[in-house]
């Protein structure tokens, strides 16, 4: 999604603010731009990496200490040099940036055109500088403040102005803005990670808050003036998570990283006797003790780790539980009530349509909980309580370790839960843990052996389609593990229950279809192995994902990634590594741009 960047100092600004678009790379994007204040705005934008831009502005240098930038996701008009941010109003002395949309875009659009202003793009934000300029009358924070009170929509705006040439104007409306302190200077970013290796000091701007941002400092006000005290967000994070640190892509430094992400979401929280410590999760027993539905929304690879938590919380708590996708949820009326606990999960806390699903849960009495890996995202804003997931900085689309660590996250809470329902006694709590804590050490074994991972991905990397199957929490791993492939493989693939292959989909099974496994659940795994008998029966290849102990797997696949051996329900975690690995090396033999695949954004901001 569009990102955002400010600055105002004493030092050059093109070169800080071209140096945090490439930190805000990881969100996506189709094109970027520059202004700065060089004896008055300077725009300079490109459609493309922003190694274009870098390119334009090595012919076209800007030099100034003042200057915004932008990164931008196309949503109104098509990725193009003209439709690239920033955009300016006619005189070109107002410019500005912005993050999400403006729902009124059309009524405001005819009404500029009716008065005369000539339009040069077909965005949305171009009308936002119009709005500024037409509404400036010596003070361009009130000019932002009735441009805004004309829009409809979610945005952060950013705005700067030749006339207040000292001075950067931002809005925020739902998509997420961040101010960064330094000395003598000031940054302003759609992302903490774009300007956290200068400064660990932070603002962080809320819905309808207004920053007006100079050299000094930065002040907030509601957008009807008033104003706000907020305290500095001091960010711990280690600037090299950030970086890839050696690997070739940020999706196998993340999924390397994933044994010390489960310590690390683990850690303080839990006893070796299955005692919960979670600092956030503010619930009271009585609340507990009378809870209704668990409901759980989400999106993508969350909603996925939502799959395996409904299976955890039913399993142990015998609770029912729900899980959504949020995109669905927030138009479904659903039967959310008070006394339940909705669950939201984002890696981000920034998704438009969770926020959106969590909000309206929240509205209908439940209490509100965030599982997300972002301290002081949005929804950890909405949420009654927080359980940060821990995972650090997450840089590449696919998401790997953030996963990991929502299922981790989500055990915790189900031993929190079942210790005062008492559905999960002492013995059991502490069984759970000592597998949890086991973990780490268990996915650090898989990430050392990857040649059969390197075959699999060879069987895989000239396939037309893949399927992946499994039975309970195998299905809710097979579901992410297609995803992981399809997202970055552009490998068309399909998850399903394996009990309903023959429903349908059998069809499409042929000699040589590959075929993926997960088959980790004792329960089931006699059924499963009928569904690979029948697959094996028309000629497909089957890779499967076992325990290293099962010894019947190998005489039906074709190639077997082991895992180690754990209690059913904590093999999501063990069993999703190898899958993660599988469309990473698949993409890779295909020669594609794993961490930033096309189409897709890291954080899905608008609907
Ligand atoms: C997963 O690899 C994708 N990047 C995507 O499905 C993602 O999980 C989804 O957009 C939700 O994002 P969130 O966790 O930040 O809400």
């Amino acid at each position: 999604m569009c990102g955002i960047m400010g600055y105002v100092g004493s030092a050059d600004a093109t070169p800080i603010i071209m140096d945090g678009l490439r930190r805000l790379e990881y969100r996506g994007y189709d094109s970027a731009g520059v202004a700065v204040n060089d004896h008055g705005i300077n725009v300079r934008k490109a459609e493309g990496k922003i190694d274009q831009l870098a390119a334009l502005l090595e012919d076209e240098p800007l030099t100034g200490t003042i200057g915004i930038g932008h990164t931008r996701w196309a949503t109104h008009g098509r990725p193009s040099d003209l439709n690239a941010h920033p955009h300016t109003d006619a005189s070109g002395e107002f410019v500005v940036v912005h993050n999400g949309i403006i729902e009124n875009f059309q009524t405001l659009r005819e009404e500029l055109q009716a008065s005369g202003v000539e339009l040069t793009s077909e965005t949305d934000t171009e009308l936002l500088a119009h709005l500024v300029a037409a509404e400036y009358d010596g003070n361009l924070a009130a000019a932002v403040r009735a441009a805004v009170d004309r829009a409809e929509g979610a945005y952060a705006l950013v705005v700067m102005s030749d006339r207040e040439p000292r001075t950067i104007i931002a809005v925020r409306k739902i998509s997420p803005l961040v101010v960064g302190l330094g000395e003598g200077e000031t940054f302003l970013a759609s992302d903490i990670p774009a300007v956290l290796h200068r400064t660990r000091d932070f603002l962080i701007i809320e819905d309808d808050e207004l920053v007006t941002i100079t050299a000094e400092g930065a002040i907030i006000e509601t957008i009807e003036g008033d104003p706000v005290e907020r305290e500095v967000m001091h960010i711990d994070w280690d600037a090299q998570q950030a970086e890839k640190g050696g690997y070739e892509h940020f999706m196998l430094k993340e999924i390397y990283e994933q044994p010390a992400v489960i310590t690390e979401t683990l850690a303080g929280r839990l006893d070796e006797d299955g005692t919960v410590w979670l600092e956030d999760v503010k619930f009271n027993d009585d609340f507990v003790r009378d809870l209704g539905t668990i409901w759980i929304t989400a999106c993508g690879t969350a909603y996925h780790a939502g799959l395996v938590g409904t299976q955890i919380f039913q399993r142990l708590l015998r609770l029912p539980t729900m899980v959504e996708y949020a995109h669905e949820m927030r138009y479904a009326d659903p039967l959310v009530k008070s006394g339940d606990l909705t669950v939201a999960i984002s890696q981000s806390g920034e998704t438009a349509d969770t926020l959106a699903a969590a909000r309206l849960a929240g509205g209908l009495g439940t209490r509100l909980l965030a599982l997300t890996n972002v301290v002081g995202s949005t929804l950890s804003r909405d949420a009654d309580d927080i359980l940060y997931t821990r995972a650090g900085p997450e840089i590449s689309v696919g998401s790997t370790k953030a996963y990991l660590a929502m299922l981790v996250g989500q055990y915790l809470l189900a031993l929190k839960l079942g210790a005062v329902t008492g559905a999960i006694d002492a013995d059991r709590a502490a069984q759970i843990a000592q597998g949890l804590k086991r973990l780490p050490a268990q996915v650090e074994t898989i990430l050392e052996e990857t040649d059969d991972i390197a075959a699999a991905a060879a069987m895989l990397a000239d396939a037309d389609d893949v399927y992946f199957i499994g039975r309970g929490l195998d299905y809710a791993v097979a579901m992410e593990g297609s995803l992981k492939l399809k997202e970055i493989s552009y490998l068309h693939s399909e998850a399903m229950p394996a009990g309903e292959l023959k429903h349908g989909t059998l069809a499409l099974v042929t000699k040589g279809v590959p075929i993926v496994v997960v088959i980790t659940q004792r329960s089931v795994y006699d059924k499963t192995i009928s569904a690979v008998q029948e697959v094996k029966a028309r000629g497909a290849e089957v890779i499967a994902v076992a325990y290293d102990t099962d010894t019947e797997i190998g005489k039906f696949a074709d190639i077997v990634l082991r895992i180690p051996e754990t209690e059913d329900l904590l093999a999501p975690v063990n069993a999703v590594v190898p899958l993660q690995l599988l469309a990473y090396h698949v993409a890779r033999l295909r020669g594609l741009d794993i961490d930033q695949p096309r189409n897709l954004a890291k954080s899905v901001t608008v609907e």
